[in-house]
């Protein structure tokens, strides 16, 4: 393993990812003594040190509910602002001086798609790139070609072993922990497959809907921003062999493309009218679709998939259905992996009903690891700790992102009718459509 970063360059500080994510991470960072280094944000805003401190402070309000002032101060501290064009060498030149005294900087490049490839020539051209680390954003092009175009560019300039691919769904302990579940159960892991499992639906769904971010969105879409990533990463951890990385790669790589006949499109009322959007846009803010994977544990099992926002509920779930018993009136056993707010699993079981019947009622055993476990680290946290220490197992490869791509390559800008939905639903009404048995209700109205 790599020594310790012993620097932070932010770039893209004046952001929307930095101020609700990256700065909080590394604040709380800060807090629990992870991150003392000194920590520059780059910007083309004209800001000085006090408008830069100014919006940390703001971002650390609005993401804890009570500051810690020596931390934050420690944080503040260290920070640097530097303003420029990131096509202007000068702004490199600064960056270089700034970083005379560092020998291993970690880069993150939270900056919009158009100007990447300006940041990592500015950070190659300058020789920075040469002893630093880089931390990417998605989007990772907005398809396998431009994906694979990028990923030149980044080799051009980083070594591939100091590269690292945000997927911060990767990040979350309750997604990370979906291999300890599976593979540090006995009481799951022979029932793994698809002698036992009827079907698999992956939910990630959100009340809300651009939050200010519709110019970036409306060039995205559902199946961009979450699917071909978040989505697709939950269906390989629950897929794949065994928890060693090259069984999540090999389990994304026997996944069959989508296809359009099984993919269902939708759009919220009202999101034509937001500003940002284009007149008359066609982008999906919900997706639908059924992922097929072929290998001898999956063979013949639906895994449906969907996605939206303005939807009904807020919530990252996973429903696992089990194939029915032959007791009585049982119901199919469902085993909830909930991954987003409110973590934690459920497991409905099939117990007696009081009476002289032999009848079963379902009932649900539900832990909130909340609860359980108290306080988890963000995601972000977690990751950037991670880089700094030059640990790769919990971000992306370039052939993880290559996988998705191929496997939502159909449905990519394709001629899938965009149907309607009112906010506030579970989307488009689409009788006859996936799944068959229909949606397991998630989020609250499943527990
Ligand atoms: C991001 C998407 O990658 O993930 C957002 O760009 C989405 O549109 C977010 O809201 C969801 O992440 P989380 O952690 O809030 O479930």
């Amino acid at each position: 393993m790599d020594e310790r970063a012993d620097a932070v360059v932010l770039f893209g500080v004046t952001g929307d990812l930095a101020a609700k994510k990256l700065i909080p991470a590394l604040y709380e960072l800060t807090r629990r003594g992870r991150l003392d280094l000194p920590v520059f944000g780059v910007a083309r805003s004209a800001w000085d040190h006090e408008h830069l401190v100014r919006t940390v402070r703001k971002a650390v309000v609005e993401a804890v509910d009570v500051v810690d002032e020596a931390a934050f101060d420690a944080l503040a501290a260290r920070m640097t602002m530097i303003s420029g064009g990131y096509d202007d060498a000068r702004t490199y030149a600064r960056l270089s001086e700034a970083l005379e005294h560092t020998a291993r900087p970690l880069f993150y490049l939270a900056i919009p798609p158009a100007v990447f490839t300006d940041v990592v020539g500015g950070l190659k051209d300058s020789g920075l790139a040469r002893r630093g680390r880089v931390i990417v954003e998605k989007p990772f092009g907005h398809d396998l070609a431009s994906a694979q175009a990028l990923a030149v560019t980044l080799r051009g300039a980083f070594d591939p072993e100091r590269t690292f691919r945000i997927d911060h769904y990767l990040g979350k302990e309750a997604v990370e922990g979906i291999a300890a579940l599976r593979f540090g159960n006995r009481l799951l892991e022979p029932i793994w497959s698809r002698e036992h499992i009827d079907n698999v639906q992956i939910t990630l769904a959100e009340q809300f809907g651009t939050q200010g971010r519709a110019g970036f969105y409306d060039r995205s879409g559902a199946v961009r921003d979450v699917l071909q990533n978040h989505v697709l990463q939950v269906a390989a951890l629950l897929a794949m062999e065994s928890p060693a990385k090259a069984d999540e790669l090999h389990a994304l790589r026997r996944m069959r493309p989508l296809t359009p006949g099984s993919t269902v499109f939708g759009q919220y009322a009202g999101y034509r009218d937001e500003p940002g959007v284009a007149a008359g846009s066609t982008t999906e803010t919900f997706v639908a679709s059924t992922l097929r994977i072929d290998t001898r544990r999956w063979a013949g099992v639906p895994f449906h998939l969907r996605a939206g926002k303005h939807l009904a509920e807020t919530a990252t779930e996973v429903v696992v259905t089990l194939r029915p018993s032959a007791y009585a009136n049982a119901t199919p056993n469902l085993l909830r992996l909930r991954l987003g707010r409110n973590d934690g699993i459920g497991l409905m079981l099939n117990v007696k009903e009081p009476g002289r019947a032999s009848r079963t009622r379902p009932l649900p055993l539900d832990v909130d690891f909340g609860a359980a476990l108290g306080r988890r680290q963000e995601a972000y946290e977690r990751l950037i700790d991670d880089a700094l220490d030059g640990r790769q197992d919990r971000f992306a490869s370039e052939e993880t992102i290559r996988e998705e791509w191929r496997i939502v390559a159909p449905v990519l800008d394709g001629h899938q009718p965009i149907l309607p939905y009112e906010r506030g639903t579970w989307g488009p009404e689409t009788p006859g459509t996936l799944p068959a048995g229909g949606w397991h209700a998630v989020g609250a109205a499943g527990r």
